[in-house]
């Protein structure tokens, strides 16, 4: 498999600005900030981190479903440039395609499974007749790991795992490059998983298929990504190689994550991690690095810097001044 990238982010940064209200000020929400990393054909990206720390805000801005506040990102080489109100070229947004938690509100109750699959190719490829796209819709359909008589079937008729594998074959029928699934296994059954993660794995190496795989289940990320980013509080805070990061977490958000236990959450139908306080409110940042305040490495000097990530090594990169990085070995 060549090492060519197909997305490539530079300090890509999104804010949402919050009108003020009666009783309180306008005020800015940093959800994503400075995100730089590259994705390969073939590969799994996986991205992780407590709730609200940026993880759906990384997938629209990848997806073009919103623009980046600043920063830059290249598709295929492409360099996504966007004025305000533009959208991006149809060709590019084609090769980015996402999948959601929850596949029943993405998928329209009263289309047949055939007609969902057929609707991007009649909108994109003009010259197919419709005995064709029926063909390739049923080709998709068998892909997926459904039967040809499901073709005719409505949403409703479908079990969580099966609406899982339509919105799947639904994004893969205009074969598109990367695929961005936020949280695409966490509302399914245990042995459910299972199976989606297979076929997410077997799609990949029949199409090359790069992933964004974004995911609260820890288990679930060391056994399927390639490479991994940890982000706190809308910062990447450690990425490298799955591997290495799963074996020897470096920046002391990663150790806590790592080692926190997952607990059954009843209203969610699945397991979080929770670690020992909360993240801090977005409308009031604290100063320097945002995870001081719930770090048991943290020193006075850590309220006075927010640390960018920095090279530790030629493969992990981490944001806390208290890791030994190249530049601070450098300059001892
Ligand atoms: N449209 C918006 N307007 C204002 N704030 C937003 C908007 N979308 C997201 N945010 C804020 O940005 C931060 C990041 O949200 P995001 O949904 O990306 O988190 P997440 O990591 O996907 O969380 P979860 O694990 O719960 O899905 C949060 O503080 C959230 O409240
Ligand atoms: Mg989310």
């Amino acid at each position: 498999m060549s090492r060519e990238a197909v997305l490539r982010a530079r300090h890509l940064t999104r804010y949402y600005e919050i009108k003020g209200g009666p009783f309180s000020k306008p005020a800015t929400v940093k959800a994503l900030n400075e995100a730089s990393f590259e994705l390969f054909a073939g590969q799994t990206l996986a991205v992780v981190g407590e709730s609200g720390c940026g993880k759906s805000t990384l997938a629209r801005v990848l997806t073009m479903i919103e623009p980046p506040t600043s920063g830059e990102l290249t598709i295929n080489g492409q360099a996504v440039a966007l004025k305000p109100g533009q959208r991006p070229p149809a060709a590019l947004r084609r090769e980015v395609q996402i999948i959601f938690q929850n596949p029943y509100g993405s998928l329209n109750p009263r289309k047949t499974v055939a007609t969902m699959l057929e609707e991007p190719l009649k909108l994109n490829r003009r010259e197919m007749s419709a005995s064709e796209r029926r063909t390739a819709a049923l080709e998709m359909i068998e892909k997926v790991g459904l039967r040809p008589e499901h073709a005719d079937r409505y949403p409703h008729m479908f079990s969580g795992g099966q609406r899982q594998r339509i919105a799947i074959a639904r994004a893969l029928m205009l074969n598109p490059k990367i695929l961005v699934l936020d949280e695409p296994v966490s509302a399914l059954d245990l042995s459910i998983q299972a199976q989606v993660l297979n076929l997410l794995a077997d799609l990949q190496e029949e199409f090359g298929l790069a992933y964004v795989f974004i995911s609260h289940d820890l288990s679930v990320v060391r056994r399927i990504a390639d490479d991994v980013i940890v982000m706190y509080f809308g910062q990447p805070v450690e990425t490298g190689p799955a591997e290495t990061v799963f074996s020897q977490p470096r920046h002391p958000y990663t150790q806590a994550l790592f080692s926190a236990t997952p607990v059954a959450d009843p209203n969610r139908r699945r397991e979080r991690v929770r670690l020992k306080g909360e993240p801090p409110s977005p409308l009031a940042p604290p100063p320097g690095c945002p995870f001081a305040p719930r770090c048991h490495r943290a020193t006075e000097a850590c309220s006075r810097t927010d640390p960018p990530l920095e090279p530790v090594d030629d493969a992990v990169s981490v944001a806390c001044i208290h890791v030994e990085t190249r530049a601070s070995q450098a300059a001892s």
